[in-house]
């Protein structure tokens, strides 16, 4: 039975304050809800993961970071390691975020060095990727996804899949309402759950938890999770919002 997980992405957004303030409110309304094989995880900003962990103490939230350089320390202004974030109790991270690819031109290559220190750190990640509105109109999206994780997943060994999440997240989604289809969203994951298939075994393809992130609201998520290969969501806006984010984990 593969984990459910809803993860909240706060991307830059709350200050240390607000950050303690929405995780007590999380803990108060999920406290009774019956969360026996699903994750609930949020994701400050990297100054504010140490006070957030702290805050999560006592519950079932999981604090995990946006973002992880993979030098294990040196010139590299303005990044955080593995090192640093597993100090402060951190042991799950974000990685290959579309807006970290496009913004910060994160490659394929940066990315599969980044799993590899996750790894190597004996840490978890949640893995990003997903197409452009172009890809799709040109009907090279599943092109496009099986390249994004081959290139950066696919010299990892069968063993190393215990410390992967997948997050199919096609870019046209992403905060903009657009949200893909269940149909659209089951298609892709199965898609996804056949190459991984192909290129380890069965029993990998299976144990993979894919989660759906996208434009994911109180009022689509239980359709988009009905779905046999979606087993959760990546949320973004929505998880600022803890009557919305609740909404969603219960949606699971
Ligand atoms: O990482 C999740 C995020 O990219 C989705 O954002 O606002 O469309 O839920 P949103």
């Amino acid at each position: 039975m593969r984990t459910k997980i809803v993860a909240g992405n706060w991307k830059l957004n709350n200050n240390k304050e607000e950050s303690k303030s929405l995780i007590k409110s999380l803990k108060k309304a999920i406290k009774n809800l019956p969360l026996e094989n699903t994750r609930v995880i949020v994701a400050p900003t990297f100054v504010n993961l140490s006070s957030s962990v702290k805050a999560a103490k006592k519950s079932v939230i999981e604090v995990v970071a946006q973002n992880m350089h993979q030098a294990k320390n040196g010139a590299f202004t303005g990044e955080v390691s593995a090192d640093m974030l597993k100090a402060i109790g951190v042991e799950t991270v974000i990685l290959g975020h579309s807006e970290r690819r496009t913004y910060f031109n994160e490659t394929d290559a940066a990315l599969a060095e980044k799993v590899d220190a996750v790894l190597e750190n004996g840490m978890e990640t949640i893995f990003c990727f997903g197409e452009l509105l172009e890809d799709r109109k040109s009907d090279n999206h599943f092109k496009v996804v099986e390249s994004q994780l081959s290139n950066a997943l696919f010299h990892l060994e069968a063993k190393d899949w215990g410390s992967i999440i997948l997050a199919y997240e096609p870019v046209w989604a992403i905060g903009t309402g657009e949200t893909a289809s269940p149909e659209q969203a089951q298609e892709m994951h199965a898609f996804i759950r056949s190459i991984i298939e192909k290129k380890y075994t069965k029993e990998v393809a299976d144990s993979v938890s894919i989660l759906y992130g996208g434009s994911v609201k109180p009022a689509n998520a239980e359709e988009i999770f009905s779905k046999p290969d979606v087993d959760g969501g990546l949320i973004g806006g929505a998880a600022l919002k803890v009557e919305d984010f609740t909404g969603i984990i219960n949606a699971i």
